[in-house]
């Protein structure tokens, strides 16, 4: 597996150097003359661990959680201050973990966000169905949020058990961040109890969760209401995936993402993969009956019911990333933060950036990691990439793009390259040995290292 990664990436940026990740950073980083910037957080806590998920998260405790965002706000000051003025950036994504467990903190941490940056296309926040009540949601659109994300895998209860997840019926009703009881006696990552203390309200009136939810949503809309959907389950059928988006898009939501199952070596999840055929057989299917049913493929997983929906943190060009485990892109610099809850906060406590790893590309590793990510959004315009890097796409990467229309991957329309659904399977193969390879060696490692010295990919 890690050989085919090897070899494609010593191909593509032509040189046998490998990613070297180092214990080391610029003290200010370089933002400051940078276009279209998009900016990341990230909160690491939920109500109860998923075993089949890989993110930076802990089990919720309140005191630990305000003790974070604390530390968080110092790190907004930190790099926000060694700009002077206020740096325009096009989105912020709060990401997790559960942020809306965040939503009575949000005002402070976006005082502090909007001391520094103008953002100019709204504020993106990630929900589990459990916060999807119309208090924490007024909280959210109050602050100033304008797209919502779902994490809902599977509207149906066999994929849900599957996963270890149930759909709480407690949607509309008031169970937000600060109901409950947290049982804060359980600590760490992968907790296997899952949802013990999410005591969902009692289903009445023959609604179903689906019915809830929409509800909630309809009393308070949202620009953007995402739903995240997770496929190639076992036994899963595209009759199954197809009522799930059926079910999204007549509850409330215009804008759905569709995410291959990946089974993380460091997690405990114990469900199987599907075999490639049977996935792509369903990818092509449900992606051919999106199409026929005009809804917009606006990235590689995700699909609109309406045009101007849209939720994506991964395509954007630069990025700054506050928060534990937040990723930070500036041109050619590539930094990570500590995993660490603990670490993170020592260490803004000490005045210091909270990074544990960096990477300096040389330029076609940046053009790589430039076109697979612009690639995510289905196409690459070489005018952009020409803007970006000074050099024309069609003399640097000319071979390759005559390959991948040979192929049948994509096609060129006005000067633009389309993938075409051939093109999004084997970006999608291709991405799962990129995870598989890189990110979860490189997450596998820093879960368990708060500074490593070093990570070579
Ligand atoms: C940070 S979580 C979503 C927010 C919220 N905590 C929740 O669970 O509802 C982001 C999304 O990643 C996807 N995801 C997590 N683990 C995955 C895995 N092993 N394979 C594929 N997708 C995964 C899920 O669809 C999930 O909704
Ligand atoms: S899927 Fe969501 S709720 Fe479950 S552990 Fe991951 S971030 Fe937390």
């Amino acid at each position: 597996m890690s050989l085919i990664t090897t070899l494609t990436r010593t191909w593509l940026t032509r040189t046998l150097k490998p990613f070297t990740f180092l214990n080391e950073y610029d003290r200010v980083l370089p933002y400051g003359d940078l276009d279209r910037l998009g900016l990341y957080i990230h909160i690491p806590f939920c109500r109860s661990i998923c075993a089949f998920c890989p993110y930076c998260k802990v089990l919720y405790d309140a005191e630990k959680m305000n003790r974070y965002i604390d530390a968080l706000i110092r790190e907004i000051h930190l790099v926000g201050e060694t700009y002077a003025g206020k740096k325009e950036v096009t989105s912020l994504y709060f990401g997790g973990g559960t942020p809306a467990l965040a939503a009575d903190r949000l005002p402070e941490i976006l005082d502090a966000v909007r001391a520094h940056f103008v953002i100019t296309e709204g504020i993106g926040l990630e929900l589990h169905p459990d916060n999807v009540t119309v208090p924490v949601l007024t909280k959210l659109r109050d602050a100033g949020v304008t797209k919502i994300s779902i994490g809902i895998q599977s509207f149906q209860p066999k994929y849900q058990e599957v996963l270890g997840r149930t759909l709480s019926h407690a949607a509309g009703g008031d169970f937000g961040p600060e109901a409950g009881s947290p049982d804060t006696s359980r600590r760490g990552e992968d907790c296997p109890d899952r949802h013990a203390d999410a005591s969902p309200a009692p289903f009445s009136r023959g609604e179903s969760p689906a019915d809830r939810l929409a509800a909630a949503l309809e009393a308070v809309p949202f620009e953007t209401v995402s739903m995240d959907f997770i496929f190639a389950l076992p036994g899963q059928t595209y009759e199954d995936l197809k009522a799930d988006i059926e079910t999204a898009f007549t509850h409330g939501a215009n804008h759905i993402a569709i995410y291959p199952y990946i089974d993380f070596t460091f997690t405990k999840s114990t469900v199987p993969v599907m075999p490639k055929k049977e996935k792509k057989a369903l990818l092509d299917r449900i992606t051919a009956w999106c199409a026929s049913q005009g809804y917009v493929r606006n990235t590689i997983w995700t699909f609109a019911k309406e045009p101007e929906a849209g939720y994506s943190s991964m395509t954007r060009e630069n990025f700054l990333g506050f928060g534990c485990s937040a990723t930070t892109l500036l041109r050619d610099q590539f930094k990570i933060n500590t995993f660490s809850i603990d670490e993170y906060c020592r260490r803004i406590g000490e005045g210091t950036l909270p990074t544990c790893l960096t990477t300096r590309f040389v330029k076609r590793q940046r053009m790589v990691y430039y076109l697979f990510w612009t690639a995510y959004s289905t196409r690459v315009d070489p005018k952009d990439f020409e803007a970006f890097f000074g050099g024309p796409l069609k003399k640097l990467y000319g071979f390759e793009l005559w390959l991948v229309k040979a192929l049948g991957c994509a096609v060129e329309k006005d000067g633009v390259y389309e993938m075409t659904p051939k093109g999004a399977f084997y970006y999608h193969y291709y991405e799962q040995y990129y995870t598989l390879a890189y990110i979860d060696k490189m997450w596998g490692i820093l879960r368990k290292e708060a500074f490593p010295e070093r990570i070579e990919l």
